[in-house]
């Protein structure tokens, strides 16, 4: 007997076992509102009547098993009265729902493959068992702590029931996916088998009823109230070392709640309530839920070259081997493209081959099938041989005009005519490089950062009334082919990132000069929400790189230059790279400076700071270098790491005014 309803249908199988299978309508992925939740209440009633041998929730969307709640629901919750009710009211209805799945007096079991995040984890956490396929595309995660909030749904007590809060917590106070077999190894979950034995694992796991997950007799022992005390300390100390409090209240709330109670009293289910409906109308919370929607529209305008099938990169060509080169080439063949590296330097191909060997078992742990695939996409191409191949080249040779042109003169007779021709440049202007080509419409920026591996960013560049729109959505498309957020810019001194984050960095150097130490002045930024300050900034990037990117700022856009920088870099202070810049570097670790005495105002250190790059921001608007606030703000956020607590810069400015 099948019975469809709006978003899910219900049947039977011929072992007497009831199935659940989740399919909201209108929507890629399956996400949680009121509406899925009443009607999983009516058909779990139903099936309840029924008396089934167990009963089987999975999904019929190809994307995965549920992607969490539904996010717009969070959106402009403010701290009043009523919004707090409403959110109250919907935390509950999900924890009923997860109560009565619980209370079932039959074996229940989620069977996930896919996407299992959020609210859909506590939905699967609320089953007897969970079953998972074993491809890297399945993740598990509990990551609410991203959105300012944290579990809702009972989440914060089954998680800790089932694996113990050692396990539980760092996955809810970090938000980080498991793959499949990460989470069956925590006791997360109970299997996971290849995708051809999935439905058959579940069934028979129903019909066997193989002994429940429990945390381990240890994890039993911290729930007693004294230990429970030391262990909220440790972990409060591991949280402060890395988000304050005033700027990130979730995961303290979250710590503080299974303190006051313990996962094994029922109290917590209600703690839990209560705290998420208050983390929810805050600044930080309605900040990230802005910082997600961000991101989806990033991703939404690299789709778009995607959806129409147009375009399916197979192989990359990247020139140059250097530091950006050989990292886009490793990451690329990470990302499964077949990749072509040429240096005309062989020791330069040997080194990305090293660095990028190291990359992929960082990246892929243990994983050797994984780290061998990537291993076997990346050649070395001394001889360029991969340019007429390649449905993407990228350029990433040194920062010279002359050779930079020599290079397209003759990728552009070499390549396919459907390749898109790219360069990483960070300050050429793309019509110069492009004045030597036939084409130059087809010459495009891709402009990623460093590092490679851990920037999202990527600013696809173009030059109005030049570069062709149908490259540029391609290159869009390619961003997000390789899983990057790619951000169209207008090409422009130091594009968008660049642009910003210089007058910063500059301002910085100005104080330093001034006579505030590099250690006040870096940590102002840090205590705004910054992931690191203007001077250990400098440092990493390298202060030559600062003074040339600098200069040609000053002569383009009127950004002022401190006069101490040139003096720096002639005497060889260099930042990292030398060992010496405004910290000492060892091993490229900086080496702790002493501690000193200032006596001057931070809050004004901080506020000149800030106040720069906001008023850069401010001008790159006015410039039309993005179409938008909203894309400002996103690229900001994923290419600098700006405070995402604050929403962005165009988004702190408003909220600012005169406060800073
Ligand atoms: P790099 O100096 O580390 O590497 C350049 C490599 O290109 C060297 O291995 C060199 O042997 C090779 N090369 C030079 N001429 C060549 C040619 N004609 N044919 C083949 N190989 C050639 O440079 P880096 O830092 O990797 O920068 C490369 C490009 O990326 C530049 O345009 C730079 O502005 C841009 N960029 C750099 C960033 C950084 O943080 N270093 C960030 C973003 C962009």
């Amino acid at each position: 007997m099948t019975h469809t309803y709006q978003h899910l249908t219900q049947s039977t199988d011929d072992n007497n076992i009831a199935w659940l299978i989740l399919d909201v309508k209108g929507e890629a992925a399956n996400v949680i509102g009121p509406e899925l939740i009443e009607e999983m209440n009516t058909a779990i009633s139903e099936i309840s009547a029924q008396n089934p041998k167990g009963m089987i929730i999975s999904s019929g969307k190809a994307s995965g098993f549920i992607a969490g709640a539904d996010v717009k629901k969070f959106e402009g919750i403010t701290n009043s009265a009523s919004d707090r009710e409403l959110a109250l009211s919907f935390i509950h209805m999900g924890q009923k729902l997860c109560q009565k799945i619980e209370d079932l007096p039959f074996p229940t079991l989620a069977m996930v493959k896919g996407f299992c995040m959020g609210g859909g984890l506590e939905i699967a956490l609320s089953c007897d068992y969970i079953v998972t396929d074993d491809a890297p595309s399945t993740k598990l995660s509990l990551p609410e702590i991203q959105l300012g909030i944290h579990p809702g749904f009972g989440g914060t007590v089954r998680s800790i029931r089932r694996m113990g809060v050692l396990q539980a917590m760092p996955i809810m106070l970090t938000g980080r996916n498991l793959l499949p077999r990460q989470a069956k190894k925590i006791g997360l979950t109970d299997y996971c088998v290849p995708l051809r034995q999935l439905k058959s694992t579940a069934v028979q796991t129903i019909l066997h009823k193989p002994a429940k997950k429990q945390a381990p007799k240890l994890a039993k022992l911290l729930e007693t109230s004294p230990m429970r005390k030391l262990v909220a300390m440790q972990m409060r100390k591991q949280v402060a070392s890395k988000a304050k409090q005033e700027h990130y209240p979730a995961p303290y709330a979250l710590i503080n709640i299974w303190e006051m109670h313990g996962s094994q009293s029922n109290e917590m289910y209600e703690a839990e309530a209560q705290s998420v409906a208050t983390l929810v109308s805050t600044d930080t919370a309605q900040n990230l839920v802005r910082v997600f929607f961000l991101q989806n529209r990033l991703k939404a305008l690299s789709n778009k070259g995607r959806d129409k099938k147009l375009f399916t990169p197979k192989h990359v060509h990247v020139i140059g081997g250097g530091v950006m080169g050989g990292d886009i080439a490793a990451w690329c063949a990470m990302q499964g493209l077949r990749v072509t590296i040429q240096d005309m330097n062989t020791e330069a191909l040997g080194r990305v081959v090293g660095r990028a060997n190291s990359g992929f078992k960082r990246r892929f742990r243990k994983d050797k099938v994984r780290i061998m695939q990537a291993q076997d996409n990346l050649i070395p191409d001394l001889h360029g041989h991969g340019i007429g191949k390649a449905d993407v080249i990228i350029e990433a040779i040194f920062e010279n005009l002359e050779a930079k042109q020599a290079i397209f003169k003759d990728v552009e007779q070499k390549a396919k005519k459907t390749a898109i021709i790219a360069t990483n440049t960070s300050s050429i202007p793309l019509h110069e490089i492009a004045e030597v080509m036939k084409n130059p419409e087809r010459l495009v920026g891709l402009h990623f950062f460093n590092p490679v591996f851990k920037m999202p960013l990527l600013e696809v560049v173009q030059t109005p009334d030049q570069t062709d729109p149908e490259i540029v959505k391609l290159a869009q498309s390619f961003g997000a082919h390789i899983n990057k957020l790619p951000l169209p810019v207008r090409s422009s001194p130091g594009f968008l990132i660049n642009r910003i984050l210089m007058p910063y960095i500059l301002e910085g150097v100005t104080l330093h000069q001034e006579g505030v130490p590099a250690t006040i002045i870096d940590k102002a930024a840090v205590d705004y929400g910054m992931p690191m300050g203007p001077l250990e900034l400098a440092d990493t990037v390298g202060l030559d790189i600062c003074l040339h990117v600098g200069k040609i700022l000053a002569n383009t856009v009127g950004v002022t230059l401190p006069t101490t920088l040139d003096k720096e870099v002639e005497q060889g202070r260099l930042g990292k790279k030398s060992g010496q810049g405004f910290y000492t570097w060892k091993k490229d670790k900086k080496v702790k400076p002493d501690k000193k005495q200032w006596a001057g105002d931070r809050h004004n250190i901080q506020s000149r700071l800030i106040k720069k790059l906001l008023a850069e921001s401010k001008k790159c608007l006015e410039e039309n270098i993005v179409e938008d606030a909203d894309l400002l703000d996103a690229g900001v956020i994923f290419g600098t790491g700006f405070a995402p607590f604050r929403g962005g810069p165009m988004h702190a400015l408003l909220e600012a005014k005169d406060s800073l």
